[in-house]
């Protein structure tokens, strides 16, 4: 028996496609592709590739990438380094966003001189989104900061209880200040990090079963869920020195159609994203997923070019059959059907 329904296309704020600079790792084709199989349709892709994306130059040439390898929507993040705000007004209105990394992570582009994080805030627009990974020591600073200079403030992949008890108690003041969490942190703690040593590594790192917990009973607090796709090699991750990251975009949906309902899943991954980025809908935008087909995700089966899935051998829900993106038919049982180039800037 097929249980066919219809969902609005899922938008994932926290995707890093790695193109340009380490494609091998995966490029705008294969996960833009690994985005459509798993029902997302709106990608919005991270800032820190190996050359970091602070100017308008680094920014046009990525937006000529993703314009020529897109299959599905996409947005792109600006970065700084608290060095180039005189560029802000400038640049805003071609990015989704700023990327602010206040803790140590993949590419290293981390702003540690609180005077320049303040500097960021103050110059950011304020009608666009912050968007900052925070772990829990820097959560202070980043709210005290959108208080007092009026900031959209996104505080992307909280893992802890004590980051998110922080943001619930600001949320009741600050109105505008918003969070994530992924499904990594839903689904798995720090248990898996001891079994699968380097493939567990990711930052903010796999945290306490307590934490999850605290994070599945505060589900109404949290605004989006985004998958923070951070596609490293089989041999980087099992290397001696494994890079932190872990690849997701496509299994997020069939993870959360296990554990959460519908509604739910259309709040955190579509409606919640619309209205912090203003985004409009698009009716003509969406997926049908058979809500009763169950499987088993495979390393094998996936589009990434990473190739692997710290969900290898778990069992997904919610098949994701086809996929529509304004009007065409983009993704049915498997297959890409359109071109490089089809997917569109949403800014
Ligand atoms: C991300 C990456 O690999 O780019 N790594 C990670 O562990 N999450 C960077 C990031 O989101 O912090
Ligand atoms: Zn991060
Ligand atoms: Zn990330």
């Amino acid at each position: 028996m097929s249980n066919i329904i219809k969902l609005p296309g899922l938008i994932d704020i926290h995707v890093h496609l790695r193109d340009p600079g380490q494609t091998h790792k995966e490029d705008f084709f294969t996960g833009t592709s690994a985005a459509l199989s798993g029902g997302v349709t709106t990608i919005f892709d991270m800032p820190n590739n190996l050359e970091p994306i602070f100017t308008s130059e680094k920014l046009m040439e990525k937006i000529n990438i993703a314009k020529q390898k897109a299959v599905c929507d996409w947005g792109l993040y600006l970065g700084t380094d608290g060095r180039n705000t005189d560029e802000f007004e400038k640049i805003a209105d071609k990015v989704i966003g700023l990327k602010l990394y206040l803790s140590l992570t993949t590419g290293k582009y981390v702003v540690a001189d609180d005077k320049l994080v303040e500097l960021v805030f103050k110059k950011w627009p304020k009608s666009k989104v912050l968007v900052v990974h925070a772990e829990s020591d820097r959560v202070d600073l980043v709210i005290r900061l959108a208080t007092r200079y009026q900031n959209k403030l996104h505080i992307t992949h909280v893992s802890t209880k004590d980051g998110l008890e922080k943001i619930i108690d600001a949320k009741k003041n600050t109105k505008s200040i918003t969070c994530d969490t992924t499904p990594h942190y839903l689904m798995l703690s720090e248990e898996y990090l001891r079994e699968f040593k380097g493939l567990g590594i990711v930052k903010p790192p796999l945290a306490t079963p307590k934490d999850q917990e605290y994070l599945w009973q505060n589900l109404n607090h949290i605004d989006c869920i985004a998958s923070d796709h951070a596609p490293h090699t089989l041999d980087e991750k099992q290397s001696s020195n494994p890079p932190a990251g872990l690849p997701g975009v496509e299994t997020m949906l069939p993870l959360l159609a296990e554990e959460m309902s519908v509604e739910n899943i259309i709040r955190l991954t579509n409606i919640n994203p619309r209205k912090i980025f203003g985004l409009t809908q698009d009716t003509k935008t969406y997926v049908e997923i058979d809500k009763d087909e169950g499987y088993k995700i495979k390393n094998e089966d996936l589009f990434t070019k990473c190739g692997w899935s710290p969900f290898d051998g778990w069992e997904g829900t919610g098949k994701v059959k086809r996929v529509f993106i304004r009007g065409m038919k983009v993704f049915e049982d498997g297959k890409i059907l359109v071109n490089p180039g089809f997917g569109k800037n949403v800014v």
